[in-house]
This record gives structure tokens, C-alpha cells and sequence, in this order.
């Protein structure tokens, strides 16, 4: 190899060890610089005759071309490295599905209330709210509960501070109380009617909301929904209560191929007392009775502490579980998937 091949071999290998556009320029200085080889060679021509000089210059011109031609190459191939390194580093990936929105949607239970309310509203019956924590008086006293009921005991009932020994707060554990602190606000309004004798307009209302009990499997919650009703009139019989009750639940569960029945039972604020019971008679549930609410004829001393006779007025009211009818509806099996908060379960009722 002469000594032109042979620097242009070198040259080549010098630019391809450069790897960044910096080593390159660097090592064009070697061959094309000032003092670079090719250029030593050019200034070593001085001493030659004109006619080697054309020779000569020649053969340098083509090494010099081919210096040349390899520093540009390398230079592109430098760039588009650091190009495709760039494209890489900022790469978007296409096909990543968009973000979206997150669409909320309202919570079963919650579904299930707006359901009752709007159920019971179209029958002419009030929505009343009431406080969660409750007096001990409202909760147990004015309902007819005695001293020594177990559900006073601290096993079924969350005490909260703030209440005297005497007159304790609590959370409710149910919407009982509702009974009592509505019909009073009712009765404080038509006191007038009631005492000269004519007719009082008829309590009619539902309280639903969230009740308390020291209570926890896969059927209990220590925070759990109910929904009360009470219907106080002169003329207001258990005949009533059913023919209602039942057109509830039929237009609730959309079926009207279910039956209810009435189960002796006892509550300590109504006599008498009964479960309510449904019974489908075709569909998943078909044939099993059903437990959906507690009800009963409103003792009169409730009655009383309502400030009204219990000669004159006679009330029914009733307790059901929006929690329970909302798994009856929805075919849920454990109740600890209401509050366990995991989108992948709540978001099956949008
Ligand atoms: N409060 C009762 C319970 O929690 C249900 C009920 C309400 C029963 C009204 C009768 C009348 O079990």
C-alpha cells in the first residue's frame, strides 16, 4: 500500500472511532488541519520539478477528495445517530389509549334511595332527614323502649361523648326517632285543628338515611341504611299499610308477580308487630320468603309522646333496609361491597 493509500486508511479509521461530532472534528484536524498530514504533504511539493508537481499534486488531490468524502460521511452518520437517539428518547407512543374522564355515577344504595323517595313521594308521602346522632330519648325513651332493653346495652350501640349520663348521645341505630321528631313538628303545626275537634291532615312520611349498630359480618354493617315510614291518621288501618307496602314493592322490584305477608313479631314501639315479608313468585328469587322491613300499629304510648291521643289517632310504621333491597335488586351477596369503596364493583351501576 503507498503512502497515500495507506493515510487514507488511517483516516477512516480515525474518523470512525469519533464518536461524537467533537472527537470527529478533532481528528479532521489530523489529516485537513494547518499542521494536519495532508496538508504537510501539499508544502513538502515545493521542492519538486513542475512536472512531478502535477503528478503528485494529483495523487494528493484524490487522497484529499477521498479524506474528505469519509469526513462527511462520518459526519452524517454521526447525525443521524443523534438523531435516531433524540427520536427515541422523545418517542410518543400512538397507539397508548387515550385518557379519559372518569365518569362517576351514583352509589347503588344511593340509587336505591332515590328510588323509595320517589316511590313514596308519587303516594303522597313527605321525605323527612333527621339527625345521625341521636339523644337517647329519641332513639329509645320516646319510643317505647325500657330502661333494661338489650339494644340500650353498649354491645348494639355507639355512644358518643358530648351527652350527660343521664341523657346520653349516640348514633342512631335506626330512624325510629324520625317517628317521633316529625310527628311532633306536625302536630306542633296543627294543634289548632287538633284541639277544636276537626281533621288533622294525615302524617305521612318516609325518613331514610344511615343508621349505626356495634355490628360487622357479611350481612351486617356497623353503618347501614334504613328508611322509616309512619302514617298517622284517624282512619288509618294495617289494611292501608299493606295495600301500600305491597304497591311499593312491585313497582320497586318491577314485578308484579310478588306477594307479601305479614310475620308476628315484636318491636317495643309498636302492637302489634310484624315482619314484612316478600315472596317472588317467578324470577332467580322465586319461592323463598324475603325479610324487607319490620312494621306494626304505633303503641300508643309513642302515640303520646307524639302530642296526640292515642284514642283518637291511630298510626302504623314501618322500617325496611335500603341496603337489603338494594342487594335483592341487584343480585348482590355480600353486603361489605357497598362500603368497601372499590370502583370495579360500583362502577357495575352507572
Ligand atoms: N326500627 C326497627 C328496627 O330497626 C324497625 C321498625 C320500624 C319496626 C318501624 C316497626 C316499625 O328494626
Amino acid at each position: 500500500m503507498n503512502e497515500l493509500d495507506s493515510l487514507v486508511s488511517s483516516a477512516r479509521e480515525a474518523f470512525a472511532q469519533a464518536t461524537t461530532p467533537a472527537e470527529l472534528e478533532n481528528a479532521k484536524a489530523q489529516f485537513l488541519g494547518k499542521s494536519g498530514r495532508l496538508t504537510e504533504l501539499m508544502k513538502g511539493m515545493a521542492q519538486l520539478s513542475p512536472e512531478d508537481k502535477k503528478t503528485r499534486g494529483a495523487a494528493i488531490n484524490v487522497a484529499k477528495q477521498a479524506v474528505e468524502a469519509l469526513l462527511t460521511a462520518r459526519r452524517q452518520a454521526l447525525a443521524d445517530a443523534e438523531l435516531e437517539r433524540q427520536l427515541k428518547a422523545e418517542a410518543l407512543d400512538v397507539t397508548l389509549p387515550g385518557r379519559q374522564q372518569g365518569r362517576g355515577g351514583l352509589h347503588p344504595v344511593s340509587l336505591t334511595l332515590e328510588r323509595i323517595e320517589g316511590i313514596f313521594g308519587s303516594m303522597g308521602f313527605d321525605v323527612a332527614d333527621g339527625p345521625e346522632i341521636e339523644t337517647d330519648w329519641f332513639n329509645f325513651t320516646a319510643l317505647n323502649t325500657p330502661e333494661d332493653h338489650p339494644a340500650r346495652s353498649m354491645h348494639d350501640t355507639f355512644y358518643v361523648e358530648g351527652g350527660t349520663l343521664e341523657a346520653p348521645n349516640l348514633l342512631r341505630t335506626h330512624t325510629s326517632p324520625m317517628q317521633v321528631r316529625y310527628a311532633v313538628q306536625h302536630v306542633k303545626k296543627y294543634r289548632h285543628l287538633i284541639d277544636a275537634g276537626q281533621a288533622m291532615p294525615e302524617i305521612r312520611v318516609i325518613a331514610p338515611g344511615r343508621t349505626y349498630r356495634v355490628d360487622s359480618d357479611a350481612t351486617h354493617s356497623p353503618m347501614f341504611h334504613q328508611c322509616e315510614g309512619l302514617w298517622i291518621g284517624e282512619n288509618v288501618s294495617f289494611k292501608d299499610l299493606k295495600v301500600v307496602f305491597t304497591d311499593f314493592c312491585k313497582t320497586f322490584f318491577e314485578s308484579e308477580d310478588l306477594v307479601l305477608r305479614f310475620r308476628p313479631s315484636f318491636f317495643p314501639f309498636t302492637e302489634p308487630s310484624a315482619e314484612i315479608d316478600i315472596q317472588f313468585q317467578s324470577g332467580p328469587l322465586a319461592g323463598r320468603w324475603l325479610e324487607v322491613s319490620g312494621a306494626g300499629q304505633v303503641h300508643p304510648n309513642v302515640v303520646r309522646n307524639m302530642g296526640l291521643d292515642p284514642e283518637r289517632f291511630i298510626g302504623f310504621a314501618f322500617g325496611m333496609g335500603p341496603d337489603r333491597l338494594t342487594m335483592l335488586r341487584y343480585g348482590v351477596n355480600d353486603l361489605r361491597l357497598f362500603f368497601d369503596g372499590d370502583i370495579r364493583f360500583l362502577s357495575q351501576f352507572r
